[in-house]
């Protein structure tokens, strides 16, 4: 595989810090949402270039830290930024220990998804909040072959069903799910602002065309999910 999409710059010169639709605004609404109080540990995984912990921490009060399997994103982040490596699948951190788990544009990348949500409940204190935001197939019929796995989170995207159903069966309670479309079609909006149209901005970053056609018509969802249940 080659250098992922979110690593080229042409990304970080759409988005900005973060590497996903929307910036920090679901993340802001997810802190608010779960209550999280000032002081409680969060982890954020697949913290790229460590902006979102940065936020959590200044903004919120919260003691953030973040995990990335990329040491070519880590070292964007800027020194003392209270990021480390590792990966979503084998994180190295103390069970029960986090009030909640953020994974923002993450899920749909991770080679093991199942692997990542046994993760992350795993470290996740009783009743603990996991935060997934993510690409999803609108219009799962529509949806052709699998994409390069990795490449995009168009490429690993999943039904929201199929998703509902992956987290309920790793010991999640399901608290709410919004659509966030609208902030992905904001981004391909910028995108197009910003080199004229999608097919120029394929062209731009050495691709014949997005790498999403696999997942057919992307939508954007936030999902609020609990630990449930007894220790496994
Ligand atoms: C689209 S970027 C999103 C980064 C960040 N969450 C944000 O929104 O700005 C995806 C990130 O997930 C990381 N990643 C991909 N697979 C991973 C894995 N198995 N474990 C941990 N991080 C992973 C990538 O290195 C990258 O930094």
């Amino acid at each position: 595989m080659g250098r992922p999409l979110y690593e080229d710059p042409a990304v970080a010169a759409v988005t900005g810090e973060t590497l996903r639709p929307g910036g920090f605004m679901l993340t802001d609404r997810s802190v608010g949402l779960c209550a999280l109080p000032p002081g409680a540990r969060v982890a954020d995984i697949g913290c790229g270039n460590g902006a979102t912990v940065r936020r959590l921490r200044e903004r919120f009060g919260l003691a953030a830290v973040g995990f990335d399997a990329s040491l070519s994103m880590l070292r964007k982040a800027p020194p003392g930024g209270l990021v480390v490596q590792g990966r979503a699948e084998a994180l190295p951190v103390v069970s029960g220990s986090m009030a909640a788990v953020f994974c923002e544009c993450v899920l749909s990348l991770v080679p093991s998804p199942a692997e990542a949500l046994r993760e992350c409940r795993r470290v996740l204190a009783p009743e603990g909040f996991l935060i997934l935001a993510d690409l999803y197939q609108r219009f799962p019929a529509e949806a052709g072959m699998p994409g390069e796995h990795g490449a995009s989170c168009a490429a690993g995207a999943r039904s929201r069903p199929d998703m509902e159903r992956c987290v309920r069966d790793k010991g999640f309670a399901l608290m709410r799910w919004e659509d966030h479309t609208r902030l992905l079609k904001e981004l391909a909006a910028r995108i197009v602002f910003a080199h004229g149209s999608l097919d120029r901005f394929w062209t731009h970053v050495g691709l014949n065309g997005p790498p999403g056609d696999c997942c057919g018509r992307p939508g954007y969802g936030l999902m609020i999910c609990r630990k449930a249940g007894p220790e496994r």
